[in-house]
């Protein structure tokens, strides 16, 4: 395949950034999103070029490092998969393909498609935890009695990765669904409730703190999370929230 990349170059947050054009050729279909950039990135340094800095780490939709928003979605076409998962067979020989990093306040460009999402890591720190009695006599946690239910919507909530996607789809820049999957996976689990009145509220004003948006019901962040993580988080994190507010 051959392809035009339209890519976003930024030296840090205090410059401006501009986008930049590149032709790369016979780009196998079966080679991943990421494995195009590294052939890109190979061609700029034999041209003697500074090569695009892009986030990446496990390669197979675990980390939540490969954050790109590419021709408008962030992570490119296709469900419920993250950047590195993106095969070059859903592009067609010839396309022009747009590359940019995530656009949110929060979120600030460190370098081309690599931003800061330490914001992120900030608001795990406010409530993303629990307390363990370790005095000498702790309980088993596989001892506690979990109701199914639960236990499966607190899995399918800690299955967000924290890539950001959520944020950078969101028109008001909003971290609603990470933060309500942080919350939920916890509020759902009796190992949770320890600080469980606290939470909610504090990772919220961190999050407020933070410069992220408020959320207006859009759902843009449900669909392109590659977790698909539900909607139903953040109305769980409302309640949550109210509980703790008036407690
Ligand atoms: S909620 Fe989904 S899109 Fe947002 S950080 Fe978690 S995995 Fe990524
Ligand atoms: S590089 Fe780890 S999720 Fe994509």
């Amino acid at each position: 395949m051959n392809l035009t990349l339209k890519v976003w170059r930024q030296n840090g947050n205090k410059e401006k950034g501009r986008m930049e054009t590149y032709q790369v050729s016979d780009i196998s279909p079966d080679s991943s999103f990421l494995e195009m950039m590294d052939i890109l990135n190979e061609q700029l340094i034999e041209e003697g070029k500074e090569p695009v800095a892009f986030d990446h780490d496990c390669r197979e939709g675990i980390c939540g490092m490969c954050s790109m928003y590419i021709n408008g979605e962030a992570h490119g076409p296709g469900d419920r998969i993250t950047t590195c998962q993106l095969h070059m067979r859903e592009f067609n020989d010839g396309d022009t393909i747009h590359i940019e990093p995530w656009r949110a306040k929060a979120f600030p460009v460190i370098k081309d498609l690599v931003v800061d999402r330490g914001a992120f890591d900030r608001i795990m720190a406010a409530g993303g935890f629990v307390s363990v009695n370790t005095s000498g006599n702790t309980q088993d946690a596989n001892a506690i009695p979990i109701d199914k239910n639960d236990a499966d919507k607190a899995f399918d909530a800690a299955t967000c990765i924290g890539c950001g996607a959520c944020v950078a789809t969101c028109k008001n820049a909003s971290a609603m669904l990470f933060v309500s999957a942080k919350v939920s996976q916890f509020a759902l689990l009796p190992q949770g409730q320890v600080e469980a009145r606290e939470r909610a509220v504090n990772m919220v004003n961190k999050m407020d703190e933070e410069g992220f948006g408020n959320c207006t019901n859009t759902g843009a962040c449900e669909v392109e999370c590659p977790k698909g993580i539900s909607l139903e988080n953040i109305a769980r994190m409302n309640r949550e929230y109210l509980k703790g507010s008036i407690s």
